[in-house]
């Protein structure tokens, strides 16, 4: 008997929209049956661009619904568009996986996940770099209590991008559109909730950004874990990657992660010689387990699709990505106000 697959519609058909239909070509369980943007000439490019003979191409993602009937909707708008593509889209029975960031604001993030409890249907965001391969090996890497509890995690993200276009002119881009990919995968690798920040932001001299691209955030997590970020959009040299560049510290040793796959380790091993510095051994980085899902957008796709036809709930259900987005907006709070801002994880 043939597997069932999973129909979906896709709205949003600007650049990242190519990441999705890609992995679309991989995934046997899923199938787009139409696409929409409200610049039709894009949905028209990407159906040509992959192949979609069967899609169904439309500006307005109430009428592609109704005539395909999708199980899921794929919302790769403008984070502006989210919560009405996306409460749309459940009121009318369909599951969806959307873009990063969840919403653009946290009031717009309630809508979405108040239409959640109103339909019982699914909503999760797109937080790929958890899908990533060096991101997993860390997390197990911190499962195994090498270094012991978790006491403290810094990230450095710094990187010289010249995008032109929207960011250039955007208030708080750094934070606002990147950061929370790694406040996310902070809050992974934590595992506990967020509950204050201090923040401060500045555009740094030669920076050709108009507003601040530079920033440094202290996270407090309800575990007693501080979580330190420190980035820039506007810094050339010396780049780390785009999943940052971490160091764990532990109750008995420390991790450095470059974001990739690079990973150095050490920890005093149990009885060693009390002195002023303990002496410390190397640890090996454990192998990634084959059975999680990798590779970014792929990754995620993939497992959003089984969770969706076996019943379960995904990693990043709206709920939990919540959290990520008000670690985003209490930074973003604590910049302007100069104070610590608490963080309410809950919803
Ligand atoms: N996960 C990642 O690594 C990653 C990378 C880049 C962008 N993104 C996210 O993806 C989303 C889209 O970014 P992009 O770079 O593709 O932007 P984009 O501007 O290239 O594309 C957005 C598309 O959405 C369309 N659109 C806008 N409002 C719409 C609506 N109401 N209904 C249907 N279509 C609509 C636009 O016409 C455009 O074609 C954003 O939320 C962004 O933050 C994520």
């Amino acid at each position: 008997m043939e597997k069932r697959k999973l129909r979906a519609v896709l709205a949003g058909c600007g650049g990242i929209s190519n990441a999705w239909l890609h992995a679309n070509q991989q995934i046997d369980s899923l199938e787009i049956v139409g696409l929409v943007d409200i610049r039709e000439e894009s949905a028209r490019e990407q159906k040509l661009r992959y192949g979609l003979s069967e899609a169904l191409v439309g500006v307005e993602i109430e009428k592609v619904i109704k005539a395909t009937r999708p199980d899921v909707v794929f919302d790769c708008t403008i984070p502006e568009a989210h919560a009405q593509v996306a409460v749309t889209a459940m009121r009318m029975g369909c599951d969806v996986l959307g873009e990063k960031p969840l919403a653009a604001s946290l009031t717009q993030a309630q809508d979405i996940i108040a239409a959640m409890r109103e339909t019982g249907r699914v909503h999760a965001v797109m937080q790929n770099r958890r899908f990533a391969a060096g991101s997993r090996m860390m997390q197990e890497f911190l499962a195994t209590k090498a270094i012991g509890e978790l006491t403290t995690l810094n990230a450095d993200f710094y990187l010289g991008a010249h995008f032109g276009g929207f960011r250039d002119h955007m208030a708080h881009v750094l934070i606002l559109d990147m950061a929370i990919h790694t406040f996310d995968l902070a809050r992974m690798l934590v595992n506990a909730d967020p509950v204050g920040v201090y923040c401060h932001e500045w555009n740094p001299q030669g920076s050709w950004y108009d507003r601040d691209a530079s920033a440094m955030a202290i996270f407090e997590f309800s575990n007693g874990v501080v979580f330190n970020y420190r980035g820039s959009w506007c810094s050339e040299g010396l780049n780390t990657h785009w999943e940052s560049d971490w160091r764990a510290v532990g109750s008995k040793g420390s991790i450095l992660w470059d974001g990739h796959s690079s990973f150095r380790a050490e920890a005093v091993p149990d009885g060693a010689e009390a002195k002023f510095r303990r002496d410390t051994q190397l640890l090996d980085a454990p192998l990634i387990d084959p059975t999680i899902p990798l590779g970014g957008h792929i990754g995620q796709i993939q497992h959003f699709v089984d969770c969706i036809l076996g019943g379960t709930t995904p990693e990043t259900v709206s709920t939990d990505n919540y959290k990520s987005l008000a670690m985003v907006f209490g930074a973003i709070e604590s910049a302007e106000t100069k104070q610590r801002v608490t963080i309410n994880p809950n919803v």
